[in-house]
Order: C-alpha cells, then sequence, then structure tokens
C-alpha cells in the first residue's frame, strides 16, 4: 500500500484525450499523477470526494492577456476559478517584455509605464519564477512590443535593420524561454508591418520549434484575405500557426466563417485557431473599430472612469456629440463590441479542432464576461444545455488538444506520470455566472481545481496557493 500526497476517490475521468468517461481514482504523488484506477486499498495525505463529479485535466487558456496578472494578482481567481491551470500569455502583439516605457494602445491593455519594467523576457521570468502564480505560464513574445522597442515610428514597415533587431529580441526570449510569437497586425502598433517584415521575423521559430500566434489583419471584410495571408506566413516562414479569437465582425459579414473555416480546412501546413464563447469582442476603444458593431460598451476610461460599464451610443447622446468625438474623449478606454453572429460561433465551436480561449482582459474596469465565464459557459451552456458536442469533446478542446498544439509536455490529459494539473467539476451543475451587467462573477460548478498537485480553487474560493509554472514548449508539436 502507498501512501499518496492527494486521492481523488470516486469521480468519472473525462480524460482530456477524447475518449469516453470511465470511472477511476486518481493518485497523486509529488505533483505528477502517480496511479490511475482502482485506488481502494490506498491513503493518502489528503482525500478528496469526487463522487458523483467529473475529473478532468486543468484547462488551457490558450488566449490570454494575463501578463501582468501573474504577477500583480497571482492566486488568478478569475481562471482559477474556471478550471484553468495554465495560461498562455502575451498575445496579439502584446506582451509586458521586453519594453521599457510608456506603451501606445494596444500595449496599455496591460497597463501604462509602470508595468513596463522588464527590459528582457528573463527579467520577466525571473520575476514569475521568483514569485509564481496559481496557474502555470506558456509566454509568446509580442510584435507590437518589440515593434515599440525597436522602431521610432510605427506607421511604415520596419527596415532591414529594425528587423534585425527585433529578431534579436527574440532569439534572447527565446532562450529565456518563450514558446513563440504573437501579431496583432489589425492594431495600429502594426497595421503598416508587412508580411514581409512577419515572414522575417516568425521565420526565427522554424530553427527553435516556436509557435506563431495572430490577431489577423481584418476580421471583417476582408476576414478570407487575412486568413489566406497567414496561412502563407506560416508556409512561408515554415512555423504552425494559430488564429486567434476566430470570427468574422461586422453584420454584412455574418456568414462567411463557414467560408473561412474551409480555408483552415484545406490549409496545406498546420493551422488551428481559438475561439471564446461569445458574440462582442472586447480590445481598446479605438474609432475605427465603432462601424462595424451594433453597440458599445465602455469597459475602462481614464479620464472618465465613470462610464465604464456604459453604452458609448448613451453617452454620446447625453455628451450631444458623435461618436467618434465621444470615443475621443474617452481615451485611453477599453469597449466591448457587439458585433458576432451567434449561428457563426457556434461552427466555430463545433469545428473539430477549435481550441478554447478566453481573450479576457483582467484590468479593465468592467471587463467582457468572457474572463470569468469562457470555460465553464463552454461545459454548461454550449455542451450540456446545447449540446454542440459530448462532453469529451468539450474538454478535449480545452485540454489535450491545446497541449498538442502548444507542445506543452505531460499536460493537458490524465495519464500517469504527467503533471497534477487537475478540475474536478460538478458536469449538472457547471455554468458560468458572468454576464455583461455583472462580469466578474465566478462560476458555478468548479469544484476543485489543482496546479502541479497543489490545490488552488476549493469551495468557492481561491486558496492562495501559488505552484505555477513556466512552461516550455517541446519542439515538432502543432496542430497535425
Ligand atoms: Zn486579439
Ligand atoms: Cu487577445
Amino acid at each position: 500500500m502507498t501512501v499518496y500526497d492527494t486521492l481523488i476517490r470516486g469521480g468519472t475521468l473525462v480524460d482530456g484525450t477524447g475518449a469516453p468517461r470511465r470511472r477511476a481514482d486518481l493518485a497523486i504523488q509529488a505533483g505528477r499523477i502517480a496511479a490511475l484506477g482502482e485506488l481502494d486499498g490506498h491513503r493518502a495525505s489528503e482525500t478528496l470526494d469526487a463522487r458523483g463529479l467529473v475529473v478532468a485535466p486543468g484547462f488551457i487558456d490558450v488566449h490570454t492577456h494575463d501578463d501582468r496578472a501573474v504577477l500583480e494578482t497571482p492566486a488568478m481567481p478569475a481562471k482559477v476559478s474556471q478550471g484553468v491551470t495554465t495560461v498562455v500569455t502575451g498575445n496579439c502583439g502584446v506582451s509586458l517584455a521586453p519594453l521599457l516605457g510608456e506603451p501606445p494602445p494596444p500595449l496599455n491593455l496591460l497597463g501604462g509605464r509602470d508595468w513596463y519594467r522588464f527590459e528582457s523576457f528573463a527579467q520577466y521570468l525571473d520575476a514569475f519564477n521568483a514569485a509564481p502564480a496559481a496557474v502555470n505560464i506558456a509566454p509568446l513574445v509580442g510584435h507590437s512590443t518589440l515593434r515599440v522597442a525597436h522602431m521610432d515610428e510605427l506607421q511604415r514597415p520596419a527596415t532591414t535593420g529594425e528587423i534585425s533587431s527585433m529578431c534579436r529580441s527574440l532569439e534572447d526570449a527565446l532562450d529565456a524561454g518563450a514558446i513563440g510569437f504573437s501579431t496583432g497586425l489589425a492594431y495600429p502598433t502594426a497595421s503598416a508591418a508587412s508580411a514581409d517584415e512577419v515572414v522575417a521575423i516568425a521565420g526565427l521559430l522554424a530553427a527553435r520549434g516556436g509557435i506563431y500566434t495572430t490577431h489577423m489583419r481584418d476580421e471583417g471584410d476582408h476576414l478570407l484575405e487575412s486568413v489566406a495571408e497567414t496561412l502563407e506566413t506560416g508556409r512561408r516562414a515554415g512555423v504552425p500557426v494559430v488564429i486567434s479569437h476566430h470570427k468574422a465582425c461586422g453584420r454584412r459579414n455574418w456568414g462567411r466563417l463557414a467560408e473561412s473555416l474551409s480555408l483552415i480546412a484545406n490549409a496545406q501546413g498546420p493551422v488551428a485557431f481559438d475561439v471564446y464563447p461569445y458574440t462582442a469582442s472586447s480590445t481598446v476603444l479605438l474609432a475605427s473599430f465603432l462601424d462595424q458593431a451594433e453597440k458599445v460598451l465602455v469597459t475602462w476610461s481614464e479620464p472618465h472612469p465613470e462610464c465604464a460599464g456604459a453604452v458609448l451610443q448613451e453617452i454620446a447622446a447625453a455628451w450631444d456629440c458623435g461618436l467618434e468625438e465621444t470615443a475621443a474623449r474617452l481615451q485611453p478606454a477599453g469597449a466591448i463590441y457587439f458585433q458576432m453572429d451567434e449561428g457563426d460561433l457556434q461552427s466555430a465551436l463545433r469545428y473539430p479542432g477549435a481550441m478554447i480561449g478566453s481573450d479576457g482582459l483582467p484590468h479593465d474596469v468592467h471587463p467582457h464576461p468572457r474572463l470569468w465565464g469562457t470555460f465553464p459557459r463552454i461545459l454548461g451552456h454550449y455542451c450540456r444545455e446545447l449540446g454542440l458536442f459530448s462532453l469529451e469533446e468539450a474538454v478535449h478542446r480545452m485540454s489535450g488538444r491545446p497541449a498538442r498544439v502548444f507542445g506543452l509536455r505531460e499536460r493537458g490529459s490524465l495519464a500517469v506520470g504527467h503533471h497534477a494539473d487537475i478540475t474536478v467539476f460538478d458536469p449538472q451543475a457547471v455554468i458560468d455566472l458572468a454576464t455583461f451587467e455583472q462580469p466578474t462573477l465566478a462560476a458555478a460548478g468548479i469544484h476543485s481545481v489543482l496546479t502541479n498537485g497543489w490545490c488552488v480553487w476549493r469551495a468557492g474560493e481561491a486558496t492562495g496557493a501559488r505552484p505555477g509554472q513556466v512552461l516550455d514548449r517541446a519542439a515538432g508539436n502543432g496542430p497535425a
């Protein structure tokens, strides 16, 4: 008889591979899964009764802006309350390092000058390792961050010299432990970058086994051209590509996701995408994003903090001025844009290789509910209530699949020897509670969450344990 650190007894295992659920106990020793199966005769320092509950891998949030949150609020309640144990940071071209100084939008999603204090990526990772969070991080380096660090003027493509400087920075970051590179080509900090610039920088990843993720140049009228550009960039650079928060924006483009999904299905190289389960997007408030939205909700405003949570159209009416002028007066600011179609969203979610990423914005005063609701909403609303996919498939999209695409070794599925990142939830009760009106409510039905064998969420509260690690990427992985 072995005495384990922790025994999770009587649960139903949904192991993250997509395989059918089965009854099994799970034992943890030294941060790893030590045994699976009937473990009746065994004892442990701690026992968790999982009768009636599902035991699944901890979820991997593949699209986050948690670069600063993991340092500032290391208990990470917004994420561990959803069963998330790993976050991929640095998405959309925005990473907290390597950059010193005052960041322009959208880099200010992560904060102002006070937070851009890491001259090198190694310094950022040192800060995390010195004071880890409740979750693991798999960090990306942002293209816009590199542009701001190395260019004096952003409204043009980078010169050969600037590209070399960005490449050197990216190499340093990869040496320090970054898993890849992200772009946000829709944003003013990067929209003038040519495809050649991106290929030149992303090309570095090929020899290093890195991954490339992109908030594409256009998700509205030119969605299909953007998908084509993305696939071409991946092919030319010789790297696996992840399309971020895949969607079709603007009523006149609704229904077009079917076309972009078929481009993806027929792509030659390795490509995958992530999606969040809502029909509203959120980022900084930008005048150029206004025309496609049916309604805009302000999430924060530096000069007008009282406007957080208010509808832009109503503020404009009260101030008796146009939408663009209102947006200008609110700057710097953030917003939620209601601009997608439920049918498109469901076809993205249903797509066999879809991954789930919250794209939550942890520093917004009145954030998009995806920050607190994404993963339980997949399990409760889209799986249980609407039956879009089986529970096994839902869990796979949030664990096994992203672990494979991002090359996160021995994570994302429950097997002996794997790291003990585990979520225990009630399949009948799990549901998101965060709404556009009340966006920071923790979900229901997430029973216990363990990162590297340590309990980080229990009985509706973050435990304060901070066992998170910086994860590296196993080369040779990617979307198959
Ligand atoms: Zn984005
Ligand atoms: Cu994002």
